[in-house]
């Protein structure tokens, strides 16, 4: 089904609006991104005109000053008065079927469809900057010539260096970042009652949630579209299938509700290599963690630099099954199976409800007593490998088939295959006994050592399986 999107007309009332806030207009820009659910102490002349504005991220009147007098913009005098054009464009009440547009646009160049998205959106549209190589949506937007806003989200856990590097960038090209910024009380929350490295115990969707998805949401509250760096080439498993252009499927704009808001791909066809091309030809500041080898870059203790050969996303959240790694940036990305289901609301909703897995008669489920017994035994008959699960977690559902390849493929060989329940009451024990870190933690028990040997890699396909046992028995 094509979706379409109505513009309604947002320009007829601008002049008078930024007229009647031309003494606010030296304010800096990141206000029009501040959150109004709460007063915020720098920003006290904004949020007195604010306190009647209802649209609570972008407010009307922060996105009219912006379109005449752009502070979170490169603007030249030229784009001054393609701005007050656009304004006129967007005037015009208009219907538009973005599936077909993207076909449209498939082969377009990221410079075509960036101006293509400016020129439609004017003023409510701005880039999700990460601070990564998708600085080349800057350079491409500055090259369109037309006004353009930015905004990062700032998850208060970026490597010095990307800070750095948003410094540069902002130097570079004259602009204004607009941060966002998480809701103090809810990281407060979080970090008090789970610590601040949670995201490896279980799972990265909360702290993504509280320090990125929620503030991503505040700020499309206030915008129409936006435009984002995602490749195909970036994750074959989830961003194999992006369009250039679509109606956000996850996010809401400001006029509110479903098809409400536009996202733009500009380098969805774009090869990595090609990015970095661009970015050498022109000359771009990039962050120098590039330089360090880091390819993907997000928080800095869920990125790592990576390899020769290796995938980029294999630097992010590497502790995590390959299927998982989307943060809720761009959830659409996954499709609606158990893979998508979070954490969080798994365990809490229903554990008793989910069926269990591992079900092989190649495969010992453990008691309590048996892993203890396990545990005690110095000089073992046989090797053991053992999975630590949880039937919730999408990790282990991720495994589960090549953990029932391994069974099958061991068995008669002498080494033991089983597995064992450590969520709810078992928690502790396996926290403290047993080496669980996260869900799953696979252990192998040699034959003649009493401690256990913790399998290391996040890979978890069946010939690495093997290749650790082999290795041990
Ligand atoms: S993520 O979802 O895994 O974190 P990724 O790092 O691949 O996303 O970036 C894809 C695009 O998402 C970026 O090009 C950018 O448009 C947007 N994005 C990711 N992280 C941020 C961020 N911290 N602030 C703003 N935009 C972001
Ligand atoms: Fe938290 Fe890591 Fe997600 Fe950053 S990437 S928000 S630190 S879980």
């Amino acid at each position: 089904m094509a979706f379409a999107v109505t513009s309604p007309s947002r320009a007829s009332s601008a002049p008078k609006i930024a007229s009647s806030l031309s003494s606010d207009l030296k304010v800096p820009c990141i206000g029009a991104f501040q959150p109004s659910d709460r007063p915020h102490p720098t920003i006290i002349n904004l949020s007195t005109r604010r306190a009647s504005a209802v649209k609570p991220v972008f407010a009307a009147e922060a996105r009219r000053t912006d379109s005449v007098v752009p502070l979170a913009a490169t603007l030249s005098a030229s784009g001054t008065e393609k701005a007050v054009r656009e304004n006129v464009v967007v005037e015009e009440e208009e219907k538009e079927d973005y599936e077909q547009l993207a076909k449209e646009l498939e082969n377009a160049s990221p410079l075509e469809i960036i101006d293509k998205a400016l020129a439609k959106f004017g003023n409510d549209i701005a880039i999700a900057f990460s601070g990564a190589e998708d600085v080349a949506l800057i350079e491409y937007a500055k090259l369109t010539g037309r006004p353009f806003r930015v905004f990062s989200l700032d998850t208060g856990r970026l490597n010095p260096e990307t800070y750095t590097f948003f410094d540069t960038v902002e130097k570079h090209y004259g602009i204004r970042i607009e941060y966002m910024f998480p809701d103090a009380i809810e990281v407060q929350a979080l970090v008090r009652n789970k610590g601040l490295f949670s995201f490896y115990e279980d799972g990265h969707q909360e702290c993504c949630r509280i320090r990125k998805v929620r503030l991503l949401r505040r700020a499309l509250k206030g915008l129409r579209a936006w435009i984002t760096g995602q490749r195909k080439d970036q994750s074959p498993g989830t961003r194999s299938e992006i369009p250039v252009v679509q109606v956000d499927p996850v996010f809401e704009g400001m006029d509110g509700g479903v098809g409400s808001l536009v996202k733009w791909n500009p380098v969805a066809n774009v090869d990595g290599r090609d990015i970095w091309n661009f970015l050498r030809a022109m000359d771009v500041p990039v962050n120098p963690l590039h330089l360090q080898g880091y390819i993907s870059i997000g928080c800095e203790p869920c990125t790592r630099p990576v390899l020769p050969g290796q995938h980029e996303r294999e630097g992010r959240w590497w502790w995590e099954d390959a299927k998982a790694k989307e943060c809720g940036l761009h959830k659409g990305n996954l499709k609606q199976d158990g893979s998508v289901q979070q954490n969080g609301s798994a365990k809490t909703n229903g554990l008793a409800k989910i069926s269990d897995i591992f079900e092989s008669q190649n495969l010992v489920n453990l008691s309590r007593t048996g892993i203890e017994n396990l545990l005690r035994l110095g000089n073992r008959k046989d090797p053991w490998i053992v999975v630590l699960y949880a039937p919730w977690c999408k990790f282990c559902q991720g495994m589960e088939t090549s953990y029932l390849e391994l069974a099958d493929k061991l068995a008669g060989s002498g080494v033991k295959v089983a597995k064992f329940r450590a969520d709810g009451d078992q928690k502790a024990f396996a926290k403290s006994e047993l080496q669980l870190g996260s869900f799953p933690t696979i252990l192998f028990f040699p034959r003649h050592t009493s401690q256990p040997i913790k399998y290391p890699s996040e890979k978890r396909d069946v010939n690495s399986l093997l290749a650790f046992v082999n290795a041990l028995r």
